[in-house]
């Protein structure tokens, strides 16, 4: 299994505003390796997940490709996405997993339906048990599992099918740091039995601990890709590295200014208004490479 991600742009169309919320952007993720997708809130993450399964709503035009094995998903009718790719093929576990479930339904009833739309005669117990829930937690309606079980509730949901690729989007947020380790772990393992992951977090912490693989975005672009140790050991970027000298156990020290909005977006480098090294040029847009900086 391989996904290649060549040339994604999504452009959501609002009333006098385009936002560019994915550009251009690029990886490749095979099975048996785990990349995790870092950047700042809103520059395209989920949204670039999204992408990849058909669930951008109406007002998103999606182009370039994003090939699985042989399949361009952005290009692949939405019959093939439903009963061929979404669940069976890739497995998304969203962000903010208890908003998915649905409230007057019990864990243990969401999972029986999911398996039954798979077709798989195994039972919610023991799909469940795999995620790390006992069977009394399966009679909990949403309401009634804490932040961590509706986490399981969710990776349970996305693991069901047993697909080779599983997207994680922001799979620890609001965890405590046991839980975080835990989930972690977990992703990990799936990993090394041979699926590919893809986690999408801006906890660079919970990055180093399971990726093989860095993708950095920035308003929307892919603009660094690396191997994790080298990424951790020295990034490349500029602001890979502001994003690391940001944790608390390096410098601690933030990158100044805000990320652009998406619907004005400046000419040529998006962070270069944010950018130490940047010059003049910088106004023209960084060639496409595993680091797109003029001064990397
Ligand atoms: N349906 C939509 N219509 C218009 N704009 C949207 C829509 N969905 C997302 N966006 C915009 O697309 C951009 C990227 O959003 P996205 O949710 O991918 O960010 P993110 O990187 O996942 O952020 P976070 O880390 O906070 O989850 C944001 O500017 C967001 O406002
Ligand atoms: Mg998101």
């Amino acid at each position: 299994m391989k996904l290649r991600v060549d040339g994604l742009s999504v452009r959501f169309h609002l009333p006098g505003a385009e936002v560019h919320a994915v550009t251009d952007a690029r990886f490749e993720l095979r099975e048996g390796r785990c990349l995790a997708l870092v950047g700042e809130s809103g520059c395209g993450k989920s949204v670039m997940a999204h992408a990849l399964l058909g669930l951008l709503p109406g007002n998103a035009t999606v182009t370039g490709h994003a090939w699985l094995d042989s399949l361009d998903l952005v290009n692949a009718p939405e019959k093939v996405l439903a009963r061929q790719i979404r669940g069976r093929r890739i497995g998304l576990i969203p962000q903010s997993p208890a908003a998915h479930l649905t409230p007057v339904r019990t864990a243990r009833a969401q999972l029986a339906e999911t398996l039954r739309e798979l077709g798989r005669d195994e039972t919610p117990e023991s799909v469940a048990a795999r995620a790390g829930l006992r069977p009394a937690d399966l009679a909990r309606y949403p309401h009634q599992l804490s932040g961590g079980m509706a986490q399981r509730v969710a990776n349970a949901l996305a693991l069901a099918g047993d697909p080779p690729l599983i997207i994680a989007d922001e799979p620890t947020s609001g965890l405590d740091r046991p839980l975080v380790d835990a989930t972690m772990a977990e992703l990990r393992r799936l990993c090394d039995e041979g699926r590919a992951v893809l986690i999408i977090t801006h906890d660079l912490r919970a990055a180093e601990q399971v990726a093989d693989d860095l993708a950095v975005m920035y308003a929307g672009r892919v603009v660094e890709l690396a191997q994790a140790d080298n990424f951790f050991a020295g990034p490349r970027h500029p602001y890979s590295r502001g994003l690391l000298d940001a944790l608390p156990s390096r410098a601690f020290a933030p990158i100044p200014g805000q990320p652009p909005e998406l619907t004005r977006l400046p000419g040529g480098c998006a962070f270069q208004p944010r950018c130490h090294l940047a010059t003049s040029l910088c106004q023209e847009q960084p060639p496409l490479n595993e680091v797109a900086c003029h001064h990397a």
